[in-house]
């Protein structure tokens, strides 16, 4: 397999295969491909951080063998450090895990980049800034999350927006770049609010996969949506 080839379009669409067809993620990777996609987001959930079970590393492996875009791994795990390694070997580009699963999250960190992977930090909404300021310095990418992790195709919450805007700030003020991702609740309703409020990559479950005319039309749909509501000045 070749090496992934990672985007460098300032705002990044990433399809979250939760709201595929998991029978025939295949056809719902190369059609994402198709629309323009960035990356894949893959949601892992254990039935025991989050309500809800889902993908485990066969699952990365396999989808790794067929694309060529990164790989975006959303730890919804309790214990994540006894699986860092397994969605490393697996293919994972990113692994985000979660801040509210505890454990010592700068070791956490540090144990993804000895993998030769990229660390990120994903937030559930109820959790505040002054817990996720400390740890950036730590950290490739900040999840921030707008709906409660668990399920897709939830309605996205505004009221998180504040919180996306102070870490955005946070990021513009670091030393180095760290990618400000937003998950949940997605759609060409929201995504403008969601720019303006500093985001740059866009995971999107239903409105890629569930709602709308196909993913490709869906994709497009967000981008020109981001364009118009959203124009980045490209430096
Ligand atoms: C929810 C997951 C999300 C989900 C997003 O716990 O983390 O990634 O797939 O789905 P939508 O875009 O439908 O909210
Ligand atoms: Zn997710």
């Amino acid at each position: 397999m070749e090496p992934t080839r990672p985007s460098r379009n300032p705002y990044q669409l990433l399809p979250s295969i939760l709201s595929a067809d998991p029978t025939d993620l295949a056809s719902a990777l190369r059609a994402a491909e198709d629309g323009g996609a960035d990356a894949f987001h893959i949601d892992v959930m254990d039935g025991h951080f989050v309500p809800n079970i889902t993908f485990g590393p066969a699952v990365v492996k396999a989808v790794r063998a067929r694309t060529r875009l990164p790989l975006d791994i959303h730890l919804m795990i309790s214990e994540p450090s006894k699986y860092l390694k397994a969605f490393a070997q697996a293919g994972g580009d990113t692994l985000a895990f979660h801040l509210e699963a505890g454990g010592d999250l700068r070791a956490l960190a540090r144990e993804v980049r000895a993998l030769g992977r990229r660390p990120g930090l994903a937030v559930r909404p109820d959790t505040k800034f002054a817990e996720v300021e400390p740890l950036l310095p730590e950290f490739d990418e900040v999840v921030v999350m707008t709906v409660m992790p668990g399920f897709s195709g939830q309605k996205f919450m505004a009221d998180v927006l504040p919180k996306m805007r102070q870490v955005r700030e946070a990021l513009d003020r670091a030393a180095r770049p760290v990618d400000l991702s937003v998950d949940g609740g997605i759609t060409p309703e929201t995504i403008g609010a969601a720019a303006k409020a500093g985001a740059r990559l866009f995971v999107c479950g239903n409105s890629v996969y569930g709602d709308g005319p196909s993913p490709q039309e869906n994709l497009r749909a967000l981008r020109a949506t981001l364009a118009r509501e959203a124009p980045l000045e490209v430096r």
